[in-house]
């Protein structure tokens, strides 16, 4: 028996003691939940003649429907649950993933049409890969990459040559190898050296991680041209050209930036690059990353210079699964033409009879989202896809307007500016009707704001990050995060208006934020106290990830570039 004032050590993990007595509780700086809950079963458990709950199991209320057993949740267990159960398990506990409409942190594009969804699901368990079993497949995959082709204005739809990816980032790392490959052949041939000095790639300091990551993963030296609030967060073409040399094996360029949505300059690098052509003889290919704006810019802006009309730009990436309408799981990279794809990445399959040609990172890949993809080209067309555009372009201006009007926001994305009058946005809001797309900034329908300066002056103690956090519990899903580096003194808070992003929800938002924002202006008031409650958000899941994932510091870390969920 302890005394009244002994004191009870109890170990809860390798790092965490608390001491209990009824009268003296010294609390514990951290409590492990995972171990508390371990701690806390029954002790003598026999639930309608389970097998008792050990500390690695998870008994759930469906168990005593279904007569299944407790299951492990770290370790295989050695007998299944029956397919009821694990369904109901698994569908209650995704409950706690936010609403993929209100993630407004991803440009992922969340909903389609039941038909598509019915394509879906009649082809989910086919592999594109099986060119000989699913021919038709093939031929529907074929077809979107002339289609692509033909609207990114390739010389020729059927001199240009593609393949589906997962998403951008394969698609990025192929468009990277083939330019290497491409210098590295030169270099060769010139017998120079390819090692000394190495390759190196240019980008802005605002790209997305997998631009880098094909720096690092494939040995090119990434050259991050540094953003300034003049060059709109994005790519400096002048700049860059201090960071391109006879060994850059080509420009990555952004349309458009993940940050703010800003397009980068693709005509004035190129030209840019044909004036260093002329002077040095070397040949600096353009290889465009446009994820969402592959989708976005032929559609809203037909008029923008930025694919493959300028000869400098010899391969373009895109996302299916963003702005091309299509659910996750489909990207698209397509060369100009053939000779800017390199034989050394075409693998030939001889395969069941047949000859293949591979030139992906993945073999096997899901088959049903380019179904998806080929769907929306054929339902939408131009006409329809220019619909979708414009009605996001529209709803991102309204929602920048009512940002800036409130005065509490300065938004950073200039999509609901006139062309060259980046200074009248205000003017803008006032009573404009003008929808004519072609007199505004081209960008991407996004969102990119921060705390004006003057309710910054007035509420210093004010922290935007609580605004993502508020909005969380609201429902929203708004990131707030730095910007890239040398700007990673701002903070911004961004939104995606995706297809779902409707008017009704525009305006609820703009509600919500206004409200949070005034709130948080008020001391004492309940958002005040909401916003210490909504902190402990972020820990959400912090047992989960002691197990099996890596810990903060196992990996090196980015430069800074994009690596935010999108
Ligand atoms: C500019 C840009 N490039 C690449 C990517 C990566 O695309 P994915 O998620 O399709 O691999 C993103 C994602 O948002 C992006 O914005």
């Amino acid at each position: 028996m302890h005394g009244i004032n002994q004191l009870v050590l109890i170990r809860c993990d390798v790092s965490c003691f608390f001491f209990l007595n009824p009268t003296i509780m010294a609390l514990s700086k951290h409590v492990n939940p995972d171990k508390l809950i371990q701690d806390s079963h029954d002790k003598k458990s026999h639930y309608h003649g389970l097998t008792k709950a050990n500390a690695r199991q998870v008994e759930h209320t469906y168990g005593a429907r279904y007569n299944t057993s407790p299951i492990p949740k770290y370790s295989i267990s050695h007998k299944g649950i029956n397919a009821e159960a694990a369904y109901q398990l698994i569908h209650d506990e995704l409950s706690l993933d936010g609403s993929p409409v209100l993630n407004l942190a991803s440009f992922v594009h969340t909903w389609m049409p039941p038909q598509a969804d019915k394509l879906f699901q009649e082809n989910i368990s086919k592999n594109l890969i099986d060119t000989d079993e699913y021919p038709a497949t093939q031929a529907l995959h074929t077809r979107c990459i002339s289609i692509l082709a033909d609207l990114w204005h390739a010389p020729s739809a059927k001199g240009a040559i593609g393949t589906a990816t997962t998403g951008s980032s394969e698609a990025i790392q192929l468009g990277g190898l083939a330019m290497k490959k491409i210098w590295q052949e030169k270099r060769k041939a010139a017998g120079k050296s390819i090692h000394e000095p190495g390759p190196n790639i240019v980008m802005g300091a605002n790209a997305q991680v997998a631009l880098e990551k094909f720096a690092r993963y494939f040995e090119v030296e990434c050259r991050l041209v540094p953003v300034s609030v003049e060059s709109h967060y994005r790519l400096d073409p002048k700049k860059a050209m201090d960071f391109v040399d006879e060994n850059t094996i080509g420009v990555f360029i952004i349309l458009g930036s993940t940050y703010t949505g800003h397009y980068e300059p693709v005509k004035e690098m190129s030209d840019l690059l044909d004036q260093h052509e002329a002077k040095t003889g070397h040949f600096v290919p353009i290889h465009v990353d446009a994820a969402s704006g592959g989708f976005i810019a032929p559609f809203a802006t037909p008029k923008l210079e930025w694919d493959f009309k300028l000869p400098r730009v010899v391969s373009i990436n895109a996302s299916g699964h963003k702005f091309g309408l299509s659910y996750v799981g489909v990207g698209w990279v397509i060369w100009r033409d053939k000779a800017h794809l390199p034989k050394d990445l075409i693998f030939e399959l001889h395969y069941l009879g047949s000859v293949e040609y591979s030139f992906s990172l993945n073999f096997s890949r899901p088959a049903a989202p380019i179904i998806a993809q080929y769907f929306n080209l054929i339902h939408l067309g131009f006409e329809g896809y220019r619909a979708v555009a414009l009605d996001d372009m529209k709803n991102a201006r309204l929602l920048s307007r009512a940002l800036e009007a409130s005065k509490y926001y300065t938004v950073l994305s200039d999509i609901h500016r006139k062309v060259g009058s980046a200074m009248e946005s205000m003017k803008d809001a006032v009573g404009m009707d003008d929808e004519d797309i072609e007199s505004y900034t081209p960008g991407l329908p996004v969102v990119s704001f921060r705390f004006s300066d003057l309710y910054k002056e007035k509420y210093p103690e004010v922290q935007q990050h609580w605004i993502q956090t508020l909005l969380r519990a609201k429902g929203w899903i708004v990131p707030n995060y730095e910007l890239p580096p040398d700007l990673q003194q701002v903070e911004i808070l961004r939104v995606v208006v995706r297809e779902s992003m409707t008017e009704v929800l525009i305006d609820q938002l703009v509600a919500d934020i206004i409200e949070i924002t005034e709130g948080l202006a008020h001391q004492g008031s309940s958002t005040h106290t909401l916003t210490i409650l909504g902190q402990a958000q972020h820990k959400r899941n912090r047992a989960e990830q002691t197990e099996g994932s890596l810990k903060e510091g196992s990996g090196s870390k980015s430069s800074g570039t994009y690596a935010k969920p999108c």
